[in-house]
């Protein structure tokens, strides 16, 4: 019997649990050549900002032992020309667009958000948190619960109440569970985990970073275990908060492993760059898996893991 993949992220209901995750499928319009978007859960948008960006200097990828480097720098064409041209492209191919939103202050957030207020095709945002504050020497949001509260309770005023705000979490935390609990007190409806971790690789020909911007954020199957970790920590504190789980997934198994530790739904970040049909086809997977282990919901396998 087909399983009902049938899920929801709080009040968001979605067809089918796979997503695109931000940052791996810029605005969508790269993947519509391989990929029946509105057949996916959605889309999730590369962060945008309020301005243009060029990003960081090249290189800004390298591959690592299962996984890579990527200091992209948060390129783009910025919130005007978001809204003018590509979000009506994407809510034409009947996609569910989520915007990943980012900012160097509470203030650009904000402002970010309310532009995109009342915007047709948007049905969430995710508050891309693991930026750094411009305003406190570069300290990333993500890893000060006070910070990460007040760019979530910022983007969350100024939002239709009906949009749901995801706070996406960063791993590179102690302890991720107080900065997911501040992040929901501040009015998130959601938590999405987990962004990449920070790192770095050396030339050894050379004796020269490997990327231009020395650091870079580690993504792909190497990490994995720390998002299967991460969101078992968070669902086993907050039972209730809807999760959107990514980090390292490349097949349909991996999937259900973030499922059973407590996600709701799942992204697909760092395996669309081989495979430009991987969540389509992690979602077929998935299915797969699900039936062949007796659900058949794919809602009866969230958080199956923990005890009950
Ligand atoms: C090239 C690249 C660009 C990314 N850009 C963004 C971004 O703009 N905003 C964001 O929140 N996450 C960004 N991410 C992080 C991914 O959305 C995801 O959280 C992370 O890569 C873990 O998932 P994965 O292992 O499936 O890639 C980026 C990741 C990669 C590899």
């Amino acid at each position: 019997m087909a399983v009902d993949m049938r899920t929801n992220l709080g009040t968001l209901e979605l067809p089918a649990p796979v997503l695109t995750a931000s940052g791996c499928a810029g605005y969508g319009r790269e993947l519509a050549p391989y990929v029946e978007l509105a057949a996916l859960g959605g889309v999730v948008t590369k962060s945008i900002m309020r301005n243009p960006r060029s990003g960081r200097a090249t290189p800004r990828m390298a591959e690592t032992p299962s996984g890579m480097l990527n200091s992209i720098g948060l390129q783009g064409s910025g919130v005007d020309e978001f809204v003018a041209n590509d979000l009506p492209w994407l809510t034409e191919q009947g996609c569910r667009v989520i915007v990943s939103v980012a900012g160097g202050s509470v203030e650009e957030y904000a402002e970010v958000a309310k532009l995109l207020r009342g915007q047709p095709g948007l049905v969430a945002l995710e508050v891309n948190i693991s930026c750094p504050n411009v305003e406190s020497r570069g300290e990333v949001f993500a890893c000060d619960p006070d910070a990460a509260a007040r760019v979530v309770a910022g983007v969350r005023a100024v939002t239709a109440p009906d949009v749901p705000v995801l706070a996406k979490l960063s791993p590179d935390v102690t302890d991720i569970v107080p900065v997911a609990q501040a992040c929901v007190g501040a009015g998130a409806d959601g938590l999405s985990m987990i962004n990449t971790l920070l790192g770095m690789a050396i030339d050894v020909d050379t004796a020269r970073p490997v990327l231009a911007g020395v650091t870079g954020g580690l993504s792909g199957p190497a990490i994995r275990p720390v998002a299967v970790r991460c969101i078992w920590q968070v669902r086993a504190a907050l039972p209730e908060v809807p999760i959107l789980g990514m980090g390292g997934v490349r097949h349909g198994v991996d999937a259900l492993e973030l499922v059973l530790a407590g996600a709701n739904a799942v992204s697909v970040g760092t395996a669309v760059f081989g495979d430009p049909g991987a969540c389509p086809r992690i979602q077929a997977e998935l299915a797969e898996a699900l039936a062949a282990r007796g659900y058949a919901r794919f809602t009866d396998a969230v958080s199956a893991a923990h005890p009950r």
